[in-house]
């Protein structure tokens, strides 16, 4: 069926989000329910208390994504969720919730992985150009991702210890900033006059690996530093040097992968996507090689449902549904 009303479910990490998506491409509601006020005073996200709190609202957000959509049960074809990778406990939040409507309503099942979901958030903005060349960038994942064709993800690289985003809140942590610190180092940085030249990991010479541990540590001794000679840390000019390390290495290495591969399209994506810096210099990086580049707005950069809906689509088109036993993983390759 070409005309079709997918609802989609994500809940793998600390956003409970149902969408109503015509199409694969037409986003009827999306809603998201964030329990960043919940986490914030743990510093992070506390899996047992995400679970919970996806179990209290995931009701009330479905009933918003139908309303909003102006659509009813009965006018919905098929329900697609995030599989995985993520918490445990959240992923089986959606994966219930998706299973019993599905099994209620008659209609397919298609677990989706939240990667394919981030990168194919950039279909909700434009055609897809293949081959592509996909830069995931988010709180729990970094990687290159090579897409050859429609659905066929080869990774080139991924980060060897914390991902973009966990750096960004470990070093807004050290700044003073409340979690999820990313958007306020991010807005530091940019009004930064002065900047501390920090290190950049480019690892091996021909490696699309990443490595931010000692990037993040190197914030670190910088404040300790300062504070032994008695000094106050110049935070902003550490925000800019950690923002312009992070963003000169990921996109050094993703346009020279997309050249090494001769992709079409470059696709920018995950949570730190929203970063101001990071989409203006892989904008005028792209814009020198003549690639075209897609970014989700910065709505549909962090978790939410339409993205899954969107990467379920390609399922859908090819009748790739899931059985209701459909189990919540965790760990999950692309
Ligand atoms: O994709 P996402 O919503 O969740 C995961 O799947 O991980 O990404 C959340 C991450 C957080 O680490 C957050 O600090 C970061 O994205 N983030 C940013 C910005 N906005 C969100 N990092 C840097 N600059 C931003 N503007
Ligand atoms: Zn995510």
């Amino acid at each position: 069926k070409s005309n079709y009303i997918m609802l989609a479910i994500e809940t793998s990490c600390d956003e409970t989000s149902v969408a109503v998506v015509r199409n694969g491409r037409e986003v009827l509601s999306n809603i998201i329910s964030s329990q960043i006020e919940t986490h914030k005073k743990f510093g992070g996200v506390v899996p047992e208390i995400a679970s919970r709190k996806h179990v209290e609202s995931i009701t009330a957000i479905l009933e918003e994504a139908l309303r909003e959509a102006q659509v009813g049960l009965t006018d919905i074809d098929t329900i697609a969720v995030t599989q995985g990778p993520g918490l445990i406990g959240a992923l089986l939040v959606g994966v219930v919730a998706a299973k019993s409507l599905a099994l209620a309503l008659d209609v397919p099942l298609i677990g989706t992985h939240h990667i394919a979901g981030h990168i194919y958030a950039n279909h909700l903005m434009g055609d897809i150009v293949y081959p592509a060349l996909a830069l995931v960038v988010s709180g729990g994942h970094t990687e290159i991702v090579l897409l050859e064709q429609e659905g066929k993800f080869r990774i080139l690289g991924r980060t060897r210890d914390d991902a973009v985003g966990e750096a960004y809140d470990k070093v807004a942590r050290a700044l003073q900033f409340p979690y999820p610190g990313g958007p306020y180092v991010d807005r530091l940085a940019q009004e930064a006059t002065e900047e501390i030249v920090l290190p950049r990991a480019w690892l091996e010479p021909d490696s699309y690996d990443f490595s931010f541990s000692g990037l993040k540590s190197a914030v670190l001794s910088e404040i300790n530093r300062s504070r032994m000679k008695g000094e106050s840390p110049d935070f902003s000019a550490l925000a800019k040097g950690f923002q312009q390390s992070v963003i000169d290495v990921v996109t050094s290495k993703a346009i020279k992968a997309a050249k090494e591969f001769n992709v079409r399209q470059m696709l920018l994506c995950g949570g730190v996507a929203a970063n101001r810096g990071l989409r203006d210099k892989l904008s005028s990086l792209c814009e020198e090689a003549g690639l075209p580049l897609l970014i989700p707005t910065n709505q549909l950069c962090t978790d939410n449902a339409a993205m899954i809906a969107a990467a379920a689509d390609l399922k859908w088109r090819r009748g790739e549904f899931s059985s209701l036993d459909l189990k919540a993983e965790p760990i999950l390759s692309l």
